[in-house]
C-alpha cells in the first residue's frame, strides 16, 4: 500500500466535491517518551508507541479553500511561500493525495501561534491543522482516529496533534498502518506545565527523517531504543494517571537522553545540541540537587524542554528568565 491507497480506504466513498472553505486548529506537541525510527518509511508508521502533551493554544491556524490559480498556494504567516521551498513542496505532495479527478488547485494559509524562535517544529500542528481543515472543506466528519491516521502521512508526530491534553500514539501491527493512530489519554492535569527554553532559532543541520533513517542504520545502540521505550511507556502512563511528576520527568528525560544517545552512536554522528544546550542541562541538574522538582527533554533540535509544576514555576522562571511557558490545559479548564 502506498499513502494514496491508505488514503482511499479512510475515505472510502465519501464526496470529493469541495465546498467554500474550511478552517482547523490543532496544537503543537511535544513527545514525553519520544517516537524514533521508522518500521515503514513510505507511511510514517513508527517503530515504537509514543506519548506526548499538546501545547494548548500553541499551534497552527489553517484555512484552505480552491484556488483559482491552477496551483496551490501556500502562505505561513502571511508570506507565501516559493515553490522551491521544502514546505511548499512537503504541503503540495500532500493535497496531492486529497485531489479529485477534477484535480483542482489549493489555497493554504497558515497562522502559528508558536513563537517562531522555540525551535518547535511547525510540522506537527501545521499538516494536523491542514487535515482538520480539509475535513471541513469536504465536509467529510472523519473521526478522531481517521483524522491521526491521515495527520501521520503528512508527518508522523502530526498524528498526536489531532488531540489535545496527553496523547499516546500506538504504533500499530498491520504492513498498511491503518492502526497506527494516536489517542487521547483520559488524564486531566492542569499544574502541569512545558517550559520552552529557546537556545537557537537556527534552521537544523539534518531533518528528523534522515536523522532517524541514519540512525537504524548506523547506530548499533538503536537496536536498544525499543527495549527503552517497551520500560518508559508503561512508567509514563502509571505516572500521567497518578499525575506523579516525579516518574514523568524522570522518564522523559531518561527517554530523550537515551534517544540522543543512540544518534550520537550513529555514522556520521548526529548532534543536535549546542554548548548552551549542555549548559542548560547542567543548570537543570544542579536545580534538582538544590530540591527543585524541574526535568528536561529535547527533540531533534538545540532547544530545551522543561518540565515542571505549576507550584514550581516562579523558582524556575528565577533560574530560566527566558523560559517561555505553556499551560497545555489552558483552552481545557
Ligand atoms: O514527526 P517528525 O518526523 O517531525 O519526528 C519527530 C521526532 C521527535 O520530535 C524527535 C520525537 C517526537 O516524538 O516528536
Amino acid at each position: 500500500m502506498n499513502k494514496t491507497d491508505v488514503v482511499r480506504e479512510v475515505l472510502k466513498d465519501r464526496d470529493m466535491a469541495p465546498g467554500l472553505q474550511g478552517a482547523a486548529y490543532a496544537p503543537a506537541n511535544i513527545a514525553l517518551v519520544k517516537y524514533w525510527g521508522k518500521s515503514n518509511a513510505a507511511l510514517n508508521i513508527p517503530m515504537t508507541d509514543s506519548i506526548s502533551v499538546s501545547l494548548g493554544s500553541l499551534g497552527a491556524h489553517t484555512t484552505i479553500r480552491v484556488a483559482s490559480q491552477n496551483h496551490d498556494l501556500v502562505f505561513l504567516d502571511g508570506s507565501e511561500l516559493p515553490a522551491e521551498s521544502t514546505f511548499y513542496q512537503r504541503v503540495k505532495n500532500y493535497l496531492n493525495l486529497f485531489r479529485s479527478s477534477q484535480s483542482h488547485s489549493f489555497e493554504v494559509k497558515t497562522t502559528s501561534s508558536v513563537p517562531v524562535a522555540a525551535g518547535l517544529a511547525s510540522s506537527a500542528s501545521g499538516f494536523a491543522a491542514l487535515v482538520k481543515a480539509l475535513d471541513q472543506l469536504f465536509a467529510w466528519g472523519l473521526s478522531g482516529r481517521e483524522l491521526s491516521i491521515l495527520a501521520r502521512l503528512g508527518s508522523g508526530s502530526a498524528c498526536r496533534s489531532v488531540f489535545e491534553g496527553f496523547v499516546w500514539w500506538k504504533r500499530g501491527q498491520e504492513n498498511n498502518g491503518l492502526d497506527s493512530f494516536a489517542e487521547r489519554m483520559d488524564v486531566h492535569w492542569p499544574s502541569f506545565r512545558i517550559g520552552l527554553l529557546e537556545l537557537s532559532a537556527q534552521k537544523k543541520p539534518i531533518g528528523s527523517t534522515e536523522a532517524m533513517q541514519r540512525t537504524i542504520e548506523t547506530s548499533r545502540l538503536y537496536s536498544a531504543w525499543p527495549h527503552q521505550v517497551s520500560t518508559d511507556l508503561p512508567r509514563m502512563i502509571d505516572g500521567l494517571t497518578h499525575r506523579d511528576i516525579e516518574t514523568v520527568g524522570q522518564v522523559a528525560e531518561h527517554n530523550a537522553l537515551s534517544m540522543h544517545a543512540t544518534m550520537l552512536a550513529a555514522w556520521p554522528p548526529v548532534l543536535y545540541w549546542l554548548p548552551g544546550s549542555v549548559e542548560a542541562l547542567r543548570r537543570v541538574w544542579e536545580a534538582r540537587q538544590d530540591g527543585l522538582c524541574v526535568y528536561a527533554t529535547m527533540d531533534a533540535g538545540p532547544n530545551l524542554k522543561l518540565v515542571f509544576e505549576k507550584s514550581e514555576q516562579a523558582k524556575i522562571v528565577a533560574l530560566f528568565p527566558n523560559l517561555n511557558i505553556v499551560d497545555p490545559f489552558d483552552l481545557l479548564s
